[in-house]
Formats: C-alpha cells, sequence, structure tokens
C-alpha cells in the first residue's frame, strides 16, 4: 500500500528531476512498482524513496524513472512528419547546407528506436547515392536507460516492421528468427543512442537543423513545456525545424517559433 505522503514525495521527485507530472497518475505509480517493491524486498515505498533520493545515480534510482516513463512508439508513426520532411524539408537542407554537407537532426525522445530509426531510413532514402558524402546521422536520446539498451539493439518483431516500404524491409532488417528480425548494421552507425534528461542544459556544441521532439512534452506542466520549446528554438540554426507530436499544442505567444503547420515550427 501507497501512503499518501509517499505518493506526493514520489510525484514531487519524478516532477523536479524529469519534469513528468504524475500528480493525477496514483493508480499508474502504483501499478507500475507495486511488483517491484515486493521483488526487490522493500517493505514499503519510503524504503525505496530513501535509497533513491540518497543516490540518484543508483540502480535504483534508474530503476523508478524506467518505471515511470511511457514508452509508447511505433515505426512510421505519424508519417505526414516523414512526408513533410521528404518533401518540403531536406531537399532545402541539401540546398542549403550544399558546402558543409552537414546535417544534424536529433530525435529527443527516442524511447526503443523506431522514430529515430524511421528518420535515419528517411534520410538514407533521401540523400542515397550521395549519402556517403554527407553527415546525416540521427543523434537519439531518453531518459530511460531500459529502452535506450533496447533501442541500441535493434530488435524488433516482425510485425511491428509491417508499416515500412518493402524495399526498406528488405534492406535495413535482416531477419533472426520466425518472427524477430533486427536492424541491420548499415542502419545501425547511422543512429546515435545517448542517455539525455530533456531538463538538463542542452548537451550540443553546434546548432541543429532538425528535432524531432513528439509525444513527450504531454508528460510536462505548461510552464516546464515552454521553458523546453524556448531552449530548442535558441538550439535551432534559423530556418530550423521543430516537430512535436500531432495531438500537442504549444502557446505560441510564448515562443519565438513560426508555425508552419499543425504540430510543425521553423525558428
Ligand atoms: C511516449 S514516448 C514517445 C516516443 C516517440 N517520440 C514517439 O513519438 O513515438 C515518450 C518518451 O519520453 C521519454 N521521456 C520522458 N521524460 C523525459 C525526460 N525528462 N528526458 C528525456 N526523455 C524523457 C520517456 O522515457 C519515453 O521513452
Amino acid at each position: 500500500m501507497m501512503r499518501e505522503s509517499e505518493f506526493i514525495r514520489i510525484v514531487n521527485y519524478i516532477k523536479k528531476n524529469y519534469g513528468i507530472d504524475l500528480s493525477q497518475k496514483k493508480t499508474l505509480i502504483t501499478g507500475r512498482l507495486d511488483n517491484y517493491l515486493t521483488r526487490n524486498g522493500y517493505n514499503n515505498y519510503s524504503e525505496l524513496m530513501n535509497k533513491v533520493e540518497n543516490n540518484p545515480t543508483s540502480n535504483e534510482a534508474r530503476d523508478l524513472i524506467d518505471n515511470l516513463t511511457t514508452n509508447h512508439t511505433y515505426f512510421m508513426r505519424e508519417i505526414e512528419h516523414f512526408q513533410f520532411l521528404k518533401d518540403i524539408v531536406l531537399p532545402e537542407a541539401k540546398k542549403s547546407l550544399k558546402d558543409t554537407k552537414d546535417l544534424r537532426t536529433w530525435c529527443a525522445a527516442a524511447s526503443t528506436g523506431e522514430e529515430p530509426y524511421t528518420l535515419a531510413m528517411i534520410l538514407k532514402d533521401f540523400f542515397s547515392l550521395e549519402e556517403e558524402k554527407w553527415d546525416t546521422s540521427v543523434l537519439a536520446t531518453d531518459i530511460s536507460t531500459k529502452v535506450l539498451e533496447f533501442a541500441s539493439k535493434g530488435r524488433y518483431l516482425k510485425e511491428q516492421i509491417e508499416p515500412l516500404p518493402d524495399t526498406w524491409k528488405r534492406r535495413y532488417f535482416k531477419s533472426i528468427s520466425h518472427d524477430e528480425c533486427m536492424v541491420s548494421d548499415e542502419l545501425k552507425k547511422e543512429v546515435i543512442f545517448r542517455k539525455f534528461n530533456l531538463m538538463d542544459t542542452l548537451p550540443f556544441k553546434q546548432r541543429l537543423h532538425i528535432v524531432f521532439i513528439r509525444n513527450v512534452m504531454i508528460y510536462f506542466d505548461e510552464e516546464t513545456k515552454i521553458d523546453l520549446v524556448n531552449r530548442i528554438y535558441d538550439m535551432l540554426v534559423p530556418g530550423g525545424y521543430m516537430f512535436i507530436g500531432t495531438t500537442e499544442g504549444i502557446d505560441r505567444s510564448k515562443t519565438k517559433f513560426n508555425y508552419v503547420r499543425p504540430s510543425v515550427y521553423r525558428k
């Protein structure tokens, strides 16, 4: 049983450290953590939180955030963004970056990898034979260690890659059992997975051209969201694009972004 004071303690810890607002999510917290507590021999939530708060880099702290994040994602999710990328953003970028040939894309809540791998396939397809001359690698970050480990293995059920065109399935995946497949080395080397907390200072030396930050800010409160959006704005090159989830919105009066179309913004 989770006491009210323990619930508040977890909510405050997660909000302060990760921006995620769980104040209405008591059932989610107990649903995801009760078993963890029993399995690991804790008598109550206070014991767990004492460990977590004493050492934020401990395995307990890592397990807590792994368990409390929602990681749902899939290949080709919100396909209109990939279409827009291919038709508008990439042709523009190819022209404007013809001298440096360095296109910097960040996938900021990459979860189990379906989104950054989809981006990498779009990029490979678009640059095609010229790809060798370009650096189009995608930086993919998330706060959950568990999903990042999954993502870098690149192992999926065959039914998960169903939404992809057949040519991509053949080129970028190899079958490893009758129902599983693995991302090819050719595609894996285009995606760099790193742990990064969106509440921290953005870790870039150079400005970015494209940021995908989809279906993560729904977990943040308005103030946290606007602060993050403004930090992303500062990190983009002029003309750079930010994509958010299609069901998300941002208060345009509070950012300098230009609105391009629903869920697409430009500096
Ligand atoms: C629902 S998934 C979205 C996945 C993908 N972007 C998509 O749209 O399909 C949300 C992801 O955001 C991550 N996340 C939540 N809070 C975060 C934070 N403070 N910093 C970095 N990642 C965070 C979670 O771990 C989770 O994998």
